[in-house]
């Protein structure tokens, strides 16, 4: 064999050697790249007298394109080759079972005033909101706390800096006064319920400087203190779902209500362990009250033609009694370990028609 069929011979082997792209691509190089042996060959014509060019050119010029078209074949082989490759590599199997993954937890926060909400609208309320940065005539003086009066310091009310026109806002010390945004938004009746954060300048085992309330309101022609006791009443019976939950009503004092009265349920104290329901001890769970006329008038409602009542209760509260939470301020310390034990699932949407347990 002479020396150009023992070229084609050798770079034919080496293009069905290669075993991939990149090799075949060396390859390729090495045998026509600039400094290829082939071109290096054809080169090396230009020494050779005239026949011998010729008869040499042609022969090389073979060569090239034998092993231009075996470069063509080998790299469509190994494309596909890479392809089919990545198609097993990459296939996804959609009968495996989903990974497990770290379901979140709702907050016993939200789900108590899920909850509330689920018994006050079946009983016909609507929802409201309001800012949680107040200025102080609807936190205070539209729900006759006028200036200097000392309900104001039991308040620890926190202040923002005053502003361009001296006016102090503040963070609103309860939802109270969404009562009076709600009654300034549009005429009687009102049956809303009000959800909020509320702010004092508080921190120890029973109180943090943020927590929530359910406001709520209901302002007709005829509602009195027998419709807010039954109301009432209804809600923590099926709140804490007691049929039977005892409750009772305290005189009490708000400048808002009058008359005013603190609702407490029934319980029973022993070995220091709180159980609610009949046992002859009672605890406080709300605020609540005859709405004053003063606040209607104050609010551009006629007082001779409308009356009804309002109330207030703490939802941490609620939460603690209910779910068994101890303490408080890891209410708001988002332990995750602390919401994946207290959370709840969110597959456990409170609802009427499924009852409210879980
Ligand atoms: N706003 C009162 C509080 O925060 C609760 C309350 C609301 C009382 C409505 C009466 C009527 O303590």
């Amino acid at each position: 064999m002479d020396e150009v069929e023992a070229l084609r011979a050798t770079l034919l082997s080496a293009i069905e050697g290669a075993s991939d792209l990149a090799a075949l691509e060396e390859v390729r190089v090495h045998a026509l790249g600039r400094k290829g042996q082939l071109t290096e060959r054809m080169k090396s014509l230009g020494a050779l007298d005239i026949e011998a060019r010729k008869a040499m050119g042609v022969r090389l010029n073979a060569v090239k394109d034998d092993i231009t078209t075996a470069l063509a074949a080998r790299k469509e082989q190994l494309g596909a080759a890479a392809l089919n490759q990545r198609l097993a590599a990459e296939r996804i199997d959609v009968t495996l079972p989903v990974r497990p993954e770290q379901e979140g937890r709702i907050h016993p926060i939200t789900q108590v005033i899920d909850e509330l909400v689920a018994i006050f609208a079946d009983m016909g309320f609507t929802v409201a909101e309001g800012p949680d940065i107040e200025d102080d005539f609807h936190n205070f003086t539209a729900l006759n706390i006028p200036p200097e009066h000392p309900a104001r310091q039991m308040h620890d009310t926190f202040y923002l800096p005053p502003g361009p026109n001296g006016e102090r806002k503040l963070l609103r010390t309860h939802t109270s006064p969404v009562q009076i945004r709600t009654m300034e938004a549009g005429p009687p009746p009102y049956r809303v319920i009000v959800p909020g954060r509320t702010y004092r300048v508080d921190y120890d085992m029973t109180h943090t400087p943020m927590f929530h309330q359910i406001e709520g309101l209901v302002i007709d022609t005829t509602s009195h203190m027998g419709h807010l006791k039954g109301c009432l009443t209804d809600l923590v019976r099926a709140f804490f779902e007691l049929e039977d939950l005892p409750t009772r009503f305290r005189p009490s004092f708000f400048p808002f209500t009058e008359p005013s009265a603190e609702m407490d349920i029934g319980c029973s104290r022993k070995a220091g362990e709180l159980k609610l329901g009949q046992g002859g001890d009672w605890l406080e769970i709300l605020g609540c009250g005859m709405v004053h006329p003063k606040v209607l008038e104050l609010s551009g409602v006629d007082p001779t033609r409308y009356q009804g009542f309002a109330f207030g209760l703490g939802v941490e509260r609620c939460a603690m009694l209910k779910y068994g939470i101890p303490d408080l301020r890891t209410f708001f310390e988002a332990d995750l370990r602390w919401l994946r034990h207290y959370g709840f699932s969110a597959l456990d949407v409170p609802s009427l028609a499924t009852g409210l347990s879980r």
